[in-house]
Order: C-alpha cells, then structure tokens, then sequence
C-alpha cells in the first residue's frame, strides 16, 4: 500500500474531515489499542474523579477549600495564570492536550488511593465542556452549585466592580441588566455574563445530554453558606467516602475552618464581599426574567429526583 507523506497525508484527512480538526481527547485506557501505543511512563489514574463545574459567584471557591481538608481528596496544583482553575475544558488550554491537564495532578503513589478533583466554575455554561469532559472523564462525578440567578448577576456585576471593569464602573446594576440590543457591545458582554450563566436549565441539560444523573449533584449554594457541614455531608454520601469532616466556625459571616488553638481560617476579602441590597427594581426585573428559567429547572431537578434548593423554592412561590 502507498500513501501520502505524513503531512500531505493529514492535510487531505482534514478537508475531507472538517469537522475532526478541532480534537475530542478521550481516555488513553478506555480503549486498548490506544492504550497499547501509550507511553508506559503514563498512568490513566492522573485524571481528577470529580469535577466542580460552577457556575461563577455561587460558592465555588469555599466548596473548593471545603473538599480540600478531606483526607481522601487531592485538588490540582495551581494555575499561574488562572489561580485555583485549571480551565482545561472550557477554552484555549484543551489544545494543549491531556499531558499538559494530568501536569496539574500529583503522580499517583502505590499506597494511597488518589481522588483527585477540580474546580472551574465557568465549565458550567461553555458549550463545550460537557462533552469534552465526558470523553475524556465518562465515570467522573460532577458537582454544581446554585444560587438564586438573580444573585449570581448582582454577585457577578459587583466582582467586575472591585476589579475596577471600567463598564461595571460607569452603569449601575439595573442599566446592566436591561440594556436592549443597541447598547454599546461592552455593555452587552457584561450584561451577558451576568445574566447568561443564570439560564440553569439549559446549562444543566447540555451537562446530562453527556453524563448520567446519577452523576451528577446539584447543591444548594444558599445551604453552602448557612450549613457548610451537612452539604459537605451530602457531597460525602455522593462520592462514597466516609470520613466526617466538620471543622467550621462561624465567622464573618460565613463558616470558616476551625484550626488547631481555636483560630479561624476564612476565604480571603474577595469572597463573601460587603456590598449594598440589590434595589428593589433589578430584583422584580430579574423575578421576572428569570421566571420560566426556574420553572424549568424545577422540572429538571424533579426528574433528576434531586430536592428543590431553598431559593428555588421561594421564586416558585412568587410565581404561583
Ligand atoms: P459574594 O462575594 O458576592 O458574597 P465563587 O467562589 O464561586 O466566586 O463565589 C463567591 C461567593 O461565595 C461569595 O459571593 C459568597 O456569597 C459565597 N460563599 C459561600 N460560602 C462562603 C464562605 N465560607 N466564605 C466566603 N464566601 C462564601
């Protein structure tokens, strides 16, 4: 047989195979032959087991922290770029391929059994994330976290806020949130990423079209602030592991790790910020456009057989 020189070869597979340009990594062991022609260096047990997907402003980083005190799980090595994410399957950083994500784990040892996890809040809603991640990760469990949508837009206007976002500076929250079509497109994009992560239903279904819902848990990120200990329960319940871990104190607020000699470990200023009461027009704006929102992730967590969160529960009152 002939073929074309390597190149050629793949330049040819290309145009007839447009679409395949852009890669779907999966898993080397998932499959022998691939497995076979896989460096022996390697190990398949460098992949994190459990994913916590976000969405932004819920609790991500607290519920981050929280896992790491358990002694069963490992997070990954920080980013120098994007801190505590790794942001692999969500943008640019997929193309570096499955070497460059398995750098940010520790090498598995022989003794103990590694349950490596990692958090970036903005796979929740990339269009993409949920089917990279479930070729990659088909058994890993996935963790969400939701707050009232209408929280996580004010939570994420005043976050561009302290980070000086020029935008988030010049309009209020309620110019923001109901800024029509030819609004300036900065304005636009703030607006869209306050209010678009909110859309939980639509996320949340693009998540289960790839995995199980048995793999997947849906926390209450209401209940994350007010009883840290009994979600970290329920996320022990969830992932099999046994050992209570309930080291917290309250504190500014929020719960905190309670260190040996009493003292409290809390989140750094940029989580937990004080700021002022939405105003009561944004929050009847946002009721209302959030409204059928809610009613369908509502269905969603009924058919998921997964309890309704707190603030779910009260916006279905105010829609009734
Ligand atoms: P605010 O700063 O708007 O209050 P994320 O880590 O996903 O960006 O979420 C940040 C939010 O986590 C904070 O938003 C805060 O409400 C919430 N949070 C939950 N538990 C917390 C804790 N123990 N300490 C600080 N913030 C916590």
């Amino acid at each position: 047989i002939q073929t074309l020189p390597p190149i050629q070869l793949a330049q040819k597979y290309f145009s007839l195979f447009p679409s395949e340009r852009d890669p779907l990594w999966q898993d080397p062991c998932e499959d022998k032959r691939h497995k076979d022609i896989w460096s022996k260096e390697k190990t398949c047990d460098r992949f994190p087991k459990l994913l916590v997907i976000g969405p932004q402003k819920t609790g991500t980083t607290a519920l981050y922290l929280f896992l790491g005190m358990h002694p069963d799980l490992t997070s990954n090595y920080p980013s120098k770029e994007t801190f505590e994410e790794i942001q692999f399957f969500n943008g640019h950083n997929y193309h570096r391929g499955i070497d460059w994500y398995m750098e940010y784990f520790p090498l598995p040892s022989n003794t103990s059994s590694d349950y490596y996890f990692e958090k970036s809040a903005n796979y929740f809603d990339s269009e993409v994330a949920a089917q990279r991640a479930a070729a990659l990760l088909p058994k890993a469990k996935i963790i969400t976290i939701l707050i009232n949508p209408a929280d996580r837009a004010y939570s994420w206007y005043q976050h561009q806020r302290a980070h000086d976002d020029p935008v988030a500076l010049k309009y209020s929250f309620h110019n923001v949130i109901t800024a029509g079509h030819d609004a300036p497109v900065k304005l636009r994009v703030l607006q869209n990423r306050c209010l678009v992560p909110g859309w939980y239903a639509i996320h949340l279904e693009r998540w289960l079209n790839y995995y199980h819902s048995s793999q997947l848990l849906v926390l209450d990120g209401q209940m994350l602030k007010t009883e840290p200990a009994s979600v970290m329960d329920k996320i022990q319940k969830f992932l099999g592991l046994n050992f209570p871990f309930r080291r917290f104190d309250p504190k500014k607020g929020f719960w905190c790790q309670l260190l040996e000699g009493g003292k409290t470990k809390c989140l750094g200023k940029s989580k937990g910020r004080r700021y002022p009461d939405m105003d009561v027009e944004s929050q009847g704006f946002l009721r209302e456009y959030y409204r059928d929102h809610n009613i369908e992730l509502s269905k969603l967590l009924y058919r998921m057989g997964q309890p309704l969160p707190s603030w779910l529960r009260e916006e279905l009152v105010h829609t009734s």
